[in-house]
């Protein structure tokens, strides 16, 4: 199959057209079975349950091309699942997770060509959203709804790369206790709109947010969970119920424990304990393993011994071997890929 004609090694993160995406609407209690369409375009009411009260959650993964020019889908299944807790906490219809990979499945296959070659240094990244399309004015659920899953060919989230970033503990909160953080709900979106445009502003690359309840524990960024190294080695990555639970981030504990034999802790992570961390890294599909130099907390900055140059050496390790697993280098454990 012939790819796409697209200078793969200098995409950014952004939306670039892609042929095919599935559409499935769910009307009278029921999803119809959903199709593949060329239109990219979405037509609602102008009283749609998205538009007016943000009801509306989404998911994101990639597809890689392995070294023997498979195409590959990393755990479609945890997203598909992670996605029916997020449509359960909005009063959203769940679309069953089995038809969930069934449709991202299809999407891929119909945009083969844009999934970028073997080394590359580009991923097909996969969109799978939903939102009430049916009109409602008083606050309440839509009682229509669309499913779509779209497809962009992306390169890194951070500009530069692997280098690494420095980024700012924030004023705002991303999520409340018993609020919606740990769902991948728009609104989250929404509102750290304005923080990262601050931080940006300030000539930061992203927040780290930190519990709202105490402001002592760190939660996590705008799009990423963290990864924290210890100066003996150990892993450690925040547990928090008011963050995303990251997949990456699940699958980073997998490696490191069963590929790398490492010491893994998931805690509570107190903000003062960063400063005594050797590595500090933010992950997830977006950002893989994107290493953090610097955190500036109002002034005082707290820096990573492994400097602003490269990744420490316990963080390339880590990212090393699960873009091996994603792309067909290092056997993965079951059930971890999806051919297409
Ligand atoms: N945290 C937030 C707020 C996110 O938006 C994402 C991205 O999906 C993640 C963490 C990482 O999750 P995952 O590894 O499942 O992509
Ligand atoms: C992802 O990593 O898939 C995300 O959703 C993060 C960001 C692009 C919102």
């Amino acid at each position: 199959m012939e790819k796409k004609n697209i200078d793969w090694a200098n995409l950014g993160f952004g939306y670039h057209e892609t042929d095919k995406r599935f559409v499935a609407n769910y009307k009278n209690g029921n999803w119809d079975e959903g199709t593949l369409t060329s239109d990219d375009k979405v037509v609602i009411s102008e009283c749609a349950g998205v538009l007016q009260y943000a009801q509306t959650c989404f998911e994101g993964m990639k597809a890689y091309t392995t070294e023997d020019g498979h195409i590959v889908i990393f755990r479609p299944d945890l997203n598909g699942a992670r996605m029916e807790d997020s449509c359960r906490r909005l009063e959203m219809p769940v679309f069953p997770k089995e038809r969930f990979v069934d449709a991202v499945v299809q999407t891929v296959k119909a945009n083969a060509a844009y999934v970028p070659p073997f080394g590359s240094g580009a991923t097909l990244y996969i969109r799978p959203y939903m939102f009430g399309s049916s009109a409602v004015i008083g606050v309440k659920p839509a009682e229509e709804y669309q499913f779509r899953v779209f497809t962009t060919p992306v390169g890194p989230y951070f500009k530069g790369g692997a280098k690494p970033i420095t980024i700012r503990v924030s004023d705002y909160d991303r999520a409340a206790p018993h609020g919606t953080g740990h769902i991948k709900a728009g609104l989250n979106y929404a509102m750290s709109l304005y923080p990262i445009m601050e931080a940006h502003r300030q000539g930061f690359d992203e927040n780290m947010y930190l519990d709202a309840a105490t402001r002592t524990k760190v939660e996590e960024t705008g799009g990423a969970n963290f990864i924290f190294v210890t100066k003996d080695g150990k892993v450690v990555t925040p547990k928090s119920d008011s963050i995303l639970p990251s997949i990456t981030r699940r699958s980073l504990v997998a490696v490191a424990k069963d590929y790398l034999g490492l010491e893994v802790e998931e805690r509570e992570v107190c903000f003062d304990e960063v400063k005594d961390f050797a590595e500090c890294g933010l992950c997830g599909t977006a950002a893989v393993i994107s290493p953090v130099g610097k955190i500036n907390d109002h002034g005082k900055e707290i820096c990573f011994p492994s400097g602003m140059e490269k990744m420490g050496p316990v963080t390339q390790k880590l990212y090393e071997t699960l873009t091996g697993i994603q792309m067909g280098r290092i056997q993965a454990p079951e059930g971890w890929i999806k051919v297409v």
